[in-house]
């Protein structure tokens, strides 16, 4: 009995053969490198949820995003950890915010790297939801939420962040944002649009790093329900008629197949959010000695690239720079 392919038995692959057949190669290009930047002076907080990951002032930020770059990773999504919140998340569109006076600092230092901002409210709302809440009926505000979003971007944009990226899932905030960026001199800044945010548990370890867990409530308001799939696709149509230059799925591990969906939807470029609960999985795993760190990295890095993801957002981009030169 004749087996077709057998000069390319596995059994047989020398490992120049191997890597020849390799249909995915990790390369540290591929990803961006999330950070948070907090208010003050000489913050250096390690995240207990997330081993290695740390809440730094500017100094300190500014340090970690030159080391990123030295390890080949072309760039990183910041954060803001700012020093006090409100109910109309001012610190969020404040021209001197933690997250401005960061994207400064950094573009200075290293202008090279490519700075991307998380345009949300969350962080900055005294009651942690992503938009304006109607304190009386406990609702979210959409259209109110907007405004406050694009005057978020304009001022990341101002600062110089090299793309900005929407996470609040608040509707129509692709087009708001687009409209105020043109019409403030920003044709050229790109939107990351958070397409696809599913209201997920694997945020958790985020909200004690951001300090933007909500107070009442939950977000399944606004972000996906982890149970549909079509409803990703359609979020993605509109994004991208509403001008979006880039589109994200997140989570990242429990939704590869709403990745390769979208992939085969859109042409354009597809960025995948390794979130903060995939990582301390592992890491914590790794730290009882279950789980080999390196190749359990490297392996579920990989599966988010073959699934279709041209650029991937991990806390795990410094390591596996590292493990890949
Ligand atoms: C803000 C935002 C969240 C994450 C990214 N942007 C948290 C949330 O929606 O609660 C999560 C990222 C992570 O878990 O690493 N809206």
């Amino acid at each position: 009995m004749a087996f077709p392919q057998q000069r390319l038995r596995r059994t047989r692959r020398t490992s120049a053969l191997r890597s020849l057949v390799r249909e995915t190669e990790l390369s540290p290009q591929d990803f961006m490198y999330p950070m948070f930047v907090a208010s003050g002076q000489e913050v250096d907080n390690e995240i207990p949820s997330m081993p290695g990951i740390r809440q730094m002032s500017i100094n300190n930020a500014v340090a970690e995003a030159k080391r990123a770059h030295s390890l080949g990773i072309p760039g990183v999504l910041l954060f803001g950890i700012p020093e006090s919140k409100d109910e109309a998340a001012s610190g969020a569109y404040d021209p001197e915010g933690v997250i401005q006076l960061a994207v400064r600092a950094i573009k200075d230092a290293v202008p090279e790297l490519l700075v991307v901002t998380d345009v949300c409210l969350c962080e900055y709302m005294s009651h942690g939801h992503c938009g304006v809440v109607d304190a009386e009926r406990g609702e979210i505000m959409n259209d109110v939420s907007l405004e406050l979003l694009a005057r978020t971007a304009v001022s990341h944009a101002e600062a110089g962040a090299d793309v900005v990226a929407p996470s609040d899932m608040m509707d129509g905030r692709v087009a708001a944002l687009r409209a105020d960026l043109d019409r403030e001199g920003f044709e050229h800044t790109p939107i990351l649009s958070y397409a696809s945010k599913y209201a997920s548990s694997f945020y958790g370890p985020f909200r004690d790093a951001a300090e933007s867990a909500p107070e009442f409530g939950d977000r399944r308001g606004y972000q996906m329900d982890p149970a549909n799939a079509r409803e990703a696709l359609r979020e993605v149509g509109l994004d991208v008629e509403e001008g979006a230059d880039m589109i994200m799925v997140k989570p990242a591990l429990p939704y590869l197949d709403i990745l390769r969906r979208v992939r085969e939807t859109t042409d354009l470029p597809l960025a995948a959010y390794n979130v903060s609960g995939e990582f301390s999985m592992i890491k914590a795993a790794a730290e009882k000695g279950w789980l080999d760190e390196q190749s359990a990295v490297l392996e579920a890095m990989t599966g988010i690239k073959r699934a279709g993801a041209e650029v991937i957002f991990s806390y795990h981009a410094p390591d596996v720079a590292r493990w890949l030169s």
